[in-house]
């Protein structure tokens, strides 16, 4: 980070006076939220890698959507070892995405479309590029410059053995070796992602000055909050100890499994009093500036202790992304997701999609019931995903999201019905997940290719070069923003009527109540004066009385067909 930039408090705010929501507004409690993964959202520059620009010209196409805020992925600068989230600037913006100036016009635009702006804070660790963490190198062992990361002597005769026998999510160890000024090799440095990802050591005052100064920088630029990284990780447990569980460990699916264990790094109790500090800071700014918790933990209640009155705001709902498509466990999980969000005062969130799983549009097509797994599939996966029904059962999947109360958040392309894109070559994996587990992770690229807006341009009107930095199969063309805006029964026209429907119902903030009597198979509930029924199960589900103000895909001579829901009014 450069220093100087975080003088900013002169900057216009381009807080515009409808969305300078008076305090106690709490727009985030009902909020929909938009992901946007920069690299592939819309590339102006047409080198093939979506920028901010590009965002900015197509941010009108959300407003129209109907979503309350975006959410962009991270866009500072950054070496792209892991896609921006190896930060080694926080105050400034990639220049494969552009400049601060064009961030500003992204939130003017934004602001004026009366669309909110979240931005992401990677707080664990930086690049390894960055300038802390080249100054703590050269500054060698011993200087306060190493205190703002986790340096430690290796074990074995001479140090030649890591730390402790922590694993990288991403495969591999935790730990990287350096070498000492006179060549000879020196301690260990702590990474719980990639070996260009330092973690930060948190239990020093300096690294909770800087992230304070980041925080401030952002607030001043006007953003209206921050979804934050592994906010279930800053913490480690005292003496760094070794993990009991290290076979589930040493998985990429570590982030997720391992929320439910008792393990070092994960939820330590400690990490809450950062998000105390930060929302004091945020406290300081008009306008309801909100922080969402990306915290892997389990069970719910658990992650509930990140969005207390004094901490964050929101906490992503992995839970429920991670419930596979059958009716008593996704009533299980709403009714524990309900519980304990407000059992704290928060809004629960929803979310099904983003860019570190299988899309659900595919996900949900994996046989039987699978959710499938979180972290990628490629072309010799033993599960394929049948498409027809994967994308049958996103639209009612998708339906069901919106009719709960609460907050909940859209993946980009989503609302196209796009699915993961399987057969991509292994030369254009990009993944760390994928490299360091020599290819046994297919990782989370299938997600994240560039989306298509228009089916007969190049790269589908991601650009006008026909560049992509993950190839497009020729199957997005159908998918394409253009071809399904209008189109009646397209899942893009889905979506705009379920948000806006939503908005005028009042879903958001609303309360759930079960309606008895269904059978296993079905969920039913009433939100406010609508009834909202999915059957997931093989027999039809009468209509209830009423007007069908939304069906995620035609009915069958008056009912519900399987893999269908409806909302109704009385
Ligand atoms: C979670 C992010 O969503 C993911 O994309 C990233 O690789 C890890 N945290 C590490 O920052």
């Amino acid at each position: 980070m450069s220093h100087e930039n975080t003088a900013t408090s002169t900057l216009p705010t381009g807080h515009p006076r409808e969305l300078a929501s008076a305090p106690g507004s709490e727009w985030w409690r009902s909020a929909v939220i938009y992901q946007i993964y920069p690299r592939s959202f819309a590339d102006a520059s047409g080198d093939g890698i979506g920028d901010l620009a590009g965002i900015t010209q197509r941010l009108e196409s959300l407003a129209n959507l109907g979503v309350d805020a975006v959410w962009l992925s991270p866009f500072f600068r950054s070496p792209q070892k892991d896609a921006g989230y190896d930060v080694s600037d926080y105050c400034n913006v990639d220049p494969i995405f552009g400049t601060l100036d064009d961030f500003d016009a992204l939130r003017d635009r934004a602001h004026e479309l009366g669309l909110r702006v979240i931005v992401d804070l990677v707080p664990n660790h930086c690049s390894s590029e960055h300038e802390w963490f080249q100054e703590a190198m050269a500054a060698g062992p011993g200087s306060p410059e190493r205190d703002r990361f986790i340096f430690r002597p290796g074990t074995g005769e001479s140090g030649e053995l890591p730390p402790n026998n922590w694993h990288s999510m991403f495969g591999g160890p935790a730990w990287t070796r350096t070498t000492n000024a006179d060549g000879t090799p020196g301690d260990w440095y702590l990474h719980l992602f990639d070996s260009t990802q330092p973690d930060f050591d948190w239990t020093n005052p300096w690294v909770w000055e800087q992230f304070r100064q980041i925080l401030r920088f952002w607030l001043d630029r006007g953003v209206d909050g921050f979804r934050v990284d592994v906010a279930h990780g800053l913490m480690k447990a005292e003496g760094l100890p070794d993990i009991d569980e290290v076979d589930e460990a040493d998985s990429e699916l570590a982030e997720g499994l391992m929320g439910s264990l008792e393990v070092p790094y994960w939820g330590q109790e400690t990490v809450h009093a950062v998000y105390r500090d930060w929302h004091a800071v945020l406290a300081e700014y008009e306008g309801d500036r909100v922080l969402c918790a990306e915290a892997w933990v389990e069970p719910l209640a658990k992650a509930a202790l990140w969005v207390r009155p004094d901490e964050m705001h929101q906490a992503f709902n992995f839970s429920y992304l991670a419930t596979p498509w059958l009716a008593p466990r996704l009533r299980d999980v709403i009714t524990e997701s309900l519980e304990a969000f407000t059992g704290v005062g928060a809004p629960s969130t929803w979310v099904l999609s983003n860019h570190d799983v299988v899309r659900h549009a595919s996900r949900l097509g994996l046989a039987p019931y699978s959710a499938g797994p979180v972290s990628g599939i490629g072309p010799s996966s033993p599960e394929k995903p049948d498409a027809a029904l994967g994308l049958h059962r996103a639209r009612a999947a998708t339906a069901l999201m919106l009719a709960l109360p609460g907050s909940a958040y859209l993946y980009q392309g989503e609302e196209l019905g796009l699915p993961e894109v399987i057969e991509l070559d292994d030369d254009y994996r990009q993944d760390p997940s994928f490299h360091r587990t020599a290819g046994e992770v297919y990782g989370r690229d299938g997600c994240r290719v560039p989306i298509p807006w228009e089916p007969d341009a190049p790269a589908f009107g991601f650009n006008t070069t026909g560049e992509s930095w993950l190839p497009q199969p020729e199957t997005f063309a159908q998918f394409a923003h253009s071809a399904q805006a209008g189109v009646e029964g397209s899942t893009l026209e889905l979506y705009r009527r379920a948000l806006a429907l939503r908005a005028e119902y009042g879903f958001g903030l609303g309360a759930l109540t079960w309606l008895e009597g269904y059978g296993d198979d079905v969920i039913a509930f009433r939100n406010g004066d609508v009834t909202v029924i999915a059957n997931l199960g093989d027999a039809p589900v009468e209509v209830p009385a009423g007007e069908v103000v939304l069906a995620s895909d035609p009915l069958d001579a008056g009912s519900i067909p399987r893999d269908t829901t409806v909302w109704v009014t009385a």
